[in-house]
Order: structure tokens, then C-alpha cells, then sequence
């Protein structure tokens, strides 16, 4: 198995290819073992602290699922638990946890929070959110993707909605893997240019496309898979009202979905706010795979954690 003891996954940029490859590779290994007597505990021992500055329900429960099923344990810190800059610094906190812990998890608003937390704890350190990225959430959509179209090569993801912290892990991991994907934003929403420009070089390399559109309806036709999230996303609350307003046009709906191609599927990273940036009829509806794309998150994680720790 590929070497990753001691590395960190702040950016989805933190992999190669290859790296991304293997995670993926042995994902889907561990999901054919999943129930099976021979599942694996490699992780006996070991710590995970997880520390959160926003709610989770995905993210948490996987992790923590992940660590028991690996062999280990996890610690859950909650917003008012570690404070990271104002109860103590950033640089001490992390100082401190690398003294007990093996691993961490880090959802933070700012990114610069889980950047320095891995600047200065010699312990591997994952980004489980932060303003910035969502890299474990791209290893959960690529494993899906790959399940349902057996590869990525020719396949076309159409991204639909705000181009924030899970468009650009998505943008970075696609680009990786060779799978299309074309961004439609409203105005001023697009992903970061330096997010883009990035993503596009590797995609160069790799054999893919990256378009970028504030058309949906031009983003989606012909494409294999449709993924929206939040228009408002945790920390944005106050923006709430006038993000409905300029975003309503990008509603993932029923007849945004026709212009699919009929054998399309829909994710969704969620939480989802229904009715707002997904109609019922799409999540409900049968080419929806979000709760597959959830489960994957478990499988995925699992063999990050047992690759870096
Ligand atoms: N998709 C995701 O990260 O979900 P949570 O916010 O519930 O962890
Ligand atoms: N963009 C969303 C993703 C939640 C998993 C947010 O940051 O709230």
C-alpha cells in the first residue's frame, strides 16, 4: 500500500494523483470488507481529536464511526470546548494535542485555523470544513462517481450553485482524477480564480475539462452528475435572505434535471435545505444517490485515516 504515514489533508491539493488514487483504491477495498470478519483494525490504540467550530452530523459521525471500526478511538471537542485562538493560541493548542492524540480534525470557519494547526502539530492534521475547502467531502463524491460510471474518463460533472468550500475541494480532486466539470455560479460567487487556474493545470495533465458558466441550464445539459449545496453555508446565516433571492435561478429541480442526460445523477453533500437549493422531487426522486454519497463518506475517510496514521 502507497505510503502516507504523518501527512496531513488540509487542501485537497495536499494529495497527487497518485496519492488520490490509492486513497480511492482502497476506500472501495474497505467497503467490500466492511462487514466481513477480516475487517482490518490497523488503528488499535490510536486517538483521533476532533474539533469543531461548526455543528456536523456527517462529518462527525463518520470520523467517529471510522475510528471505532478501524480499531481506535475519538475525542470530540465542540465549539465551546477548544476555543482554538481565544482560550489559548493556535501554535499551543496544537503543541498540546500532539502530546496525546494521533490524528486531528479540524472544522474551522477561518482556513488559515486548520493551516496552522498543521503547521505546528507533528501529528497528521485533516480539514473536516473550513471556509476554504472540504477535502474529505471530494473523497467521499469521487468514490461515488467512480461506483456509478466504473471510471471518470469522459464523465461530466455540472456543479450548480455557490462556488465555495466544496466546489473547490471538488475542483481539485476532479482535476486529479481526470473528470470534467463544469461550474455555474451567480455572479460574484464563482470559485476562487487561484482555485480555477490550479484546478485547471492538473486537469490539463489528466486529461479533463474545467468550465466555468453563470448559465445552469449551459452547465448541466449532457452532463453524468448534477451537485449542488447550500447557498447559504454555516457562518453566511445573515446573508440568508438575499442569497435565496440572487441564487433562485440555480435551483436544482425537475426541469433543471431534464437537461441531463436521462441516465443522470444528482449529489448533494448536505445538510440539504429543501426547497431552496434542491427541489423535494430531486432529492426524493430516484436518480438522487446523496445518501450513497453520505455512507461514502465512512469508507473513504476510513482509508485516509489508515493510510496516514
Ligand atoms: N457534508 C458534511 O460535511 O456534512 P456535515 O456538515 O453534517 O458534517
Ligand atoms: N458549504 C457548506 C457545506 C456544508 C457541509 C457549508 O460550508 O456550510
Amino acid at each position: 500500500m502507497m505510503d502516507l504515514r504523518g501527512r496531513d489533508l488540509v487542501s485537497m491539493d495536499d494529495l497527487t494523483a497518485e496519492e488520490l488514487w490509492a486513497v480511492l483504491d482502497f476506500a472501495r477495498d474497505l467497503k467490500r470488507r466492511g462487514e466481513r470478519a477480516d475487517r482490518p483494525q490497523p488503528l488499535s490504540g490510536r486517538t483521533l481529536a476532533m474539533i469543531f467550530e461548526k455543528p456536523s452530523l456527517r462529518t462527525r459521525v463518520t470520523f467517529e464511526v471510522a475510528m471505532y471500526q478501524l480499531g481506535g478511538t475519538s475525542i470530540y471537542l465542540a465549539p465551546q470546548d477548544a476555543q482554538l485562538g481565544t482560550r489559548e493560541t493556535i501554535p499551543d493548542a496544537a503543541r498540546n494535542l500532539e502530546r496525546w492524540v494521533d490524528a486531528i480534525v479540524a472544522r474551522t470557519f477561518a482556513h488559515s485555523t486548520v493551516v496552522q494547526l498543521a503547521e505546528h502539530a507533528r501529528i497528521p492534521v485533516i480539514n473536516g470544513l473550513s471556509d476554504w475547502e472540504h477535502p474529505c467531502q471530494t473523497l467521499a463524491d469521487l468514490l461515488t462517481v467512480y461506483e456509478r460510471f466504473g471510471g471518470f474518463r469522459g464523465i461530466t460533472l455540472a456543479w450548480v450553485g455557490d462556488g465555495n468550500n466544496v466546489c473547490h475541494s471538488l475542483l481539485l480532486g476532479a482535476a486529479k482524477v481526470g473528470l470534467n466539470l463544469r461550474v455555474a455560479t451567480p455572479p460574484g460567487h464563482a470559485p476562487e480564480p487561484e482555485i480555477v487556474q490550479n484546478a485547471e493545470r492538473q486537469a490539463q495533465t489528466n486529461g479533463a475539462t474545467i468550465g466555468q458558466t453563470i448559465d445552469p441550464a449551459e452547465a448541466v445539459r449532457g452532463a453524468d452528475v448534477i451537485y449542488t449545496d447550500v447557498w447559504a453555508s454555516m457562518g453566511q446565516e445573515q446573508e440568508h435572505t438575499q442569497r435565496v433571492r440572487l441564487f433562485r435561478p440555480y435551483q436544482v429541480n425537475a426541469a433543471l434535471l431534464r437537461q441531463a442526460r436521462p441516465e443522470a445523477v444528482v449529489l448533494h453533500c448536505l445538510p440539504a435545505h429543501r426547497g431552496e437549493e434542491i427541489a423535494d422531487e430531486v432529492l426524493d426522486g430516484p436518480q438522487a444517490i446523496v445518501f450513497d454519497q453520505a455512507e461514502n463518506r465512512l469508507h473513504a475517510q476510513k482509508a485516509l485515516l489508515a493510510m496516514i496514521l
